[in-house]
């Protein structure tokens, strides 16, 4: 199965390669927007729309990325280790290692951006820190997600199987709490159960 990047309608659990690679995308946005936030007010007081941009953002990071890793650590990566292929097991040893980083990462720069939300402003050493550990997980989440988007997608879908790869599909539904056939639109958001969550 050919892995389309960067294509406007998300994939459905039914396709759950391409929906993970739509949830990258997702990823994505939501981190430019920290660095848009932090770069455009250099830890100033927040005005209406920043303040909204930086909360959506970082509860993306708090409650449905988390589930994206799940999704590729629980669901994934042990079904692709059951097929004993060398390359893939390689690739997923990286993969894991580079989820504990972004990870601890993603923790810490929740901690700064709730702590600016609730005073209104952060010390000039606390905009440093947030701003170097955006930085670096941006360079670690484009390396990451590359390699996962163009190497270990596409041998994933040479090795697994239709029923497997359906399987996935309804471990990711299950985790968001919908339905298998729901339609498109919010599927990398966390729970549904969560009010507010994003998009
Ligand atoms: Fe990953
Ligand atoms: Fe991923």
């Amino acid at each position: 199965m050919a892995i389309q990047i960067g294509r406007k309608a998300e994939g459905s659990f039914r396709e759950p390669l391409q929906l993970l690679s739509d949830c990258h995308r997702r990823i994505e946005r939501f981190l430019q927007e920290l660095i848009h936030v932090a770069e455009q007010t250099q830890g100033d007081g927040l005005n209406e729309a920043y303040r909204d941009e930086l909360d959506t953002a970082l509860r993306y990071f708090e409650n449905a990325e988390p589930l994206h890793t799940a999704d590729e650590e629980v669901s994934l990566f042990p079904r692709l280790r059951a097929k004993k292929n060398e390359e893939a097991d390689r690739i997923i040893a990286t993969l894991e290692a580079d989820h504990d980083v972004v990870g601890e990462l993603q923790r810490r720069i929740g901690q700064i951006g709730r702590k600016w939300l609730e005073q209104g402003y952060l010390e000039k050493q606390e905009l440093r820190e947030l701003l170097e550990k955006l930085y670096f997980l941006r360079t670690t989440y484009h390396q990451h997600i590359g390699i996962e988007d163009r190497v270990l997608f596409p041998v994933a879908a040479t090795l697994l199987s239709a029923e497997e790869l359906e399987a996935i599909g309804r471990e990711m539904a299950d985790r968001r709490g919908v339905s298998f056939d729901t339609p498109p639109g919010t599927r990398c958001a966390s729970r549904r159960a969560k009010q507010g969550s994003p998009k």
